[in-house]
């Protein structure tokens, strides 16, 4: 069986890597975009860029409708209202965004809780506003699986946690963390919560509004969409406490010499022009991603996931990090440093992720320089991972 995937064909890049004999398994790193995302973005440019919210003229007015039209789609797709959706440039930013936005909330003492496995992006935001406000950074452990250990959760979150903020699927373990339950901890004692979904957005949909957060950040480029746009979700009343960090054009009602007064979200957070086009691409992405059938995407991924899984299992001396619930599996092997192996499968033309993953902390804690990673998307398929398999097996052969 080679599980074949019906998207791959919607996928222009698979025949540029068909053609340079490349092989992509690294789509938690960034996604690869498909034609209607492609023809968005020429669309845009070609029919005319130009500003938006500013302009009087009709090519203004279309360049916002169709802004303002992804904005909508964001929202549709994470079952939120369009004010709840700030445009960034990916979760990065939106993080950042928060760190600043949510200072002033903070007084010496307080605590922020975030897990030991975080991506930089979801750590030293909050590592650098503990440093400028005398804060006090509480690491969550994870317990025998990886996940966030609820238990100990339980006992460190308490009533100086001002914030909470997790990742929903980790980058490096592949495991979906127990949210609802840490996100009603946070709850309890009052503590705002932040969801970093850049790993957990593209797989399945989720519905904000039934996992209770008050912000939650992605990336388009992870979603199939144009890398340089991002979104930060904010509860209408979260975004309301929020301090504006960025200031120029647009995001101002008034400015004399002396003083402005700011917008409210979503606009007050846009300081400057956007990036249009890619906004428009990810609305291109959601809307593509609504017309394929979910359980059949969710399907090949398992599929693909088992495999991968079961054919890691048969080389001798790898170990796998935990059990991945989904799309990526991480590894090393035994005598082997990761870097070597890494260069070894790139010769071969093999794109696999190999390294710290942004996520130093975590790989200190388990003992490790560094860690292979291998990631799906909906259009990987059975031909792909045989092909790695093959490459890890000759790799092998030769450090061996
Ligand atoms: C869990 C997690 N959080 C945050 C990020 C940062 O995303 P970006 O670099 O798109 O801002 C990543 C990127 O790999 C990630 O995996």
């Amino acid at each position: 069986m080679s599980l074949p995937s019906p998207w791959r064909a919607d996928f222009p890049a698979f025949s540029a890597f068909a053609a340079d004999g490349l092989t992509y398994l690294d789509s938690a790193a960034t996604a690869q975009k498909p034609q209607a995302v492609l023809d968005a973005l020429l669309g845009h440019y070609a029919g005319g860029a130009a500003n938006v919210h500013r302009a009087q003229h009709l090519p203004g007015e279309r360049a916002t409708r169709a802004f303002e039209a992804a904005r909508d789609s964001v929202a549709q797709w994470l079952n939120a209202d369009s004010e709840e959706i700030v445009f960034t440039r990916g979760s990065t930013e939106g993080l950042n965004l928060l760190a600043y936005g949510l200072e002033h909330l903070c007084e010496p003492g307080d605590e922020i809780a975030v897990s030991a496995l975080e991506h930089h992006a979801n750590l030293l935001p909050w590592q650098q506003l503990a440093q400028r406000r005398q804060l006090r950074l509480v690491i969550l452990p994870l317990d025998a699986a990886g996940d966030i250990d609820l238990a100990q959760a339980a006992t460190l979150i308490g009533p100086r946690t001002r914030l909470l903020a997790v990742s929903q699927l980790s980058n490096v373990l592949g495991r979906w963390q127990p949210l609802a339950p840490l996100l009603a901890l946070a709850r309890a004692q009052g503590a705002l919560s932040v969801v970093d979904g850049a790993q957990g957005v593209v797989h399945g949909r989720h519905d904000l509004q039934a996992l209770d957060c008050d912000f939650y950040v992605f990336s388009g480029h992870k979603l199939y969409a144009p890398d340089g746009i991002g979104v930060l979700y904010g509860r209408r009343s979260a975004l309301a406490r929020l301090r504006h960090w960025q200031f120029g054009g647009e995001m101002v009602q008034f400015a004399d010499y002396r003083s402005a007064r700011f917008r409210p979200a979503p606009l007050g957070f846009e300081a400057g022009t956007p990036a249009i086009a890619a906004a428009i691409g990810l609305g291109a992405a959601l809307a593509y991603l609504s017309e394929q059938d979910p359980y059949a995407i969710a399907a090949h991924e398992a599929a693909l996931h088992q495999r991968l899984l079961a054919g890691l299992r048969r080389f001798d001396g790898l170990r796998l990090l935990g059990e991945p619930h989904t799309a990526l599996a991480s590894f090393v092997v035994e005598g082997v440093h990761n870097a070597d192996l890494a260069h070894l499968l790139n010769e071969q033309g093999i794109a696999v992720r190999a390294g710290q993953h942004c996520a130093m902390p975590l790989l200190q804690r388990l003992g490790l320089p560094g860690a292979l990673r291998v990631s799906l998307g909906l259009y990987s398929d059975g031909d792909d991972l045989e092909r790695f398999f093959a490459a890890l097996n000759h790799a092998l052969e030769l450090l061996r």
